[in-house]
């Protein structure tokens, strides 16, 4: 299980995207599962309150966890911005099972980028409770690996991923 956590539009769908690309190239079975095709399926019935925020992500866990033990690497991209949510998710698994990967891109980076127009509405006023705007989110304090978006390619971040990986005797 890998699980990134970071800003929205800060890359982790497209690094888990390419991850996943990579391990299939490498004939390792892996899923991506993030907000965009969990929130229009079975987490449609939930918002972005602090308690909706942290059922999503125990329900991610949850699903991973299934997956997993399918023998499915599984690579979960969510804004996860509570350090609580994430440590329950991480005791869902064996250690060395469960690595988290903090998608390190500064809040001004990301809404620069705004890939979704959402920033600007937040800070129109027209969504509240954005996070980075007027919500939290907490970075983790010891990641297993921290991927900087502003230092290197999304490629070269996925070939860490696929490293640490690697040297964890998953691939
Ligand atoms: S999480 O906080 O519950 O982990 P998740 O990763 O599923 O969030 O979904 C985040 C995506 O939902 C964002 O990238 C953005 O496209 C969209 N979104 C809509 N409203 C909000 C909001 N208030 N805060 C953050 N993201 C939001």
């Amino acid at each position: 299980m890998v699980w990134f956590t970071g800003l929205s539009g800060s890359g982790k769908s497209t690094i888990a995207n390419l991850v996943d690309f990579k391990l299939n190239e490498l004939g390792a079975q892996s899923f991506v599962l993030d907000g965009d095709n969990l929130r229009h399926g079975i987490c449609r019935d939930l918002g972005f309150s602090s308690a909706d925020r942290a059922e999503n992500v125990r329900r991610a866990g949850e699903i991973a966890r299934i997956m997993a033990d399918a023998g499915l690497i599984v690579l979960c991209a969510f804004i996860s911005p509570f350090r609580t949510e994430r440590q329950m998710v991480r005791d869902m698994f064996q250690p060395g099972e469960f690595m988290d990967v903090f998608i390190n891109t500064p809040l001004a980076e990301c809404i620069r980028r705004d890939p979704k127009g959402l920033y600007e509405k937040a800070r129109a006023g027209r969504i509240s409770g954005f996070t980075g705007v007027d919500s939290p989110y907490e970075p983790p304090e010891a990641p297993d690996l921290v991927l900087s978006t502003m230092r290197e390619s999304a490629e070269a971040l996925a070939d860490h991923v696929i490293a640490a990986l690697r040297e964890a005797g998953r691939i």
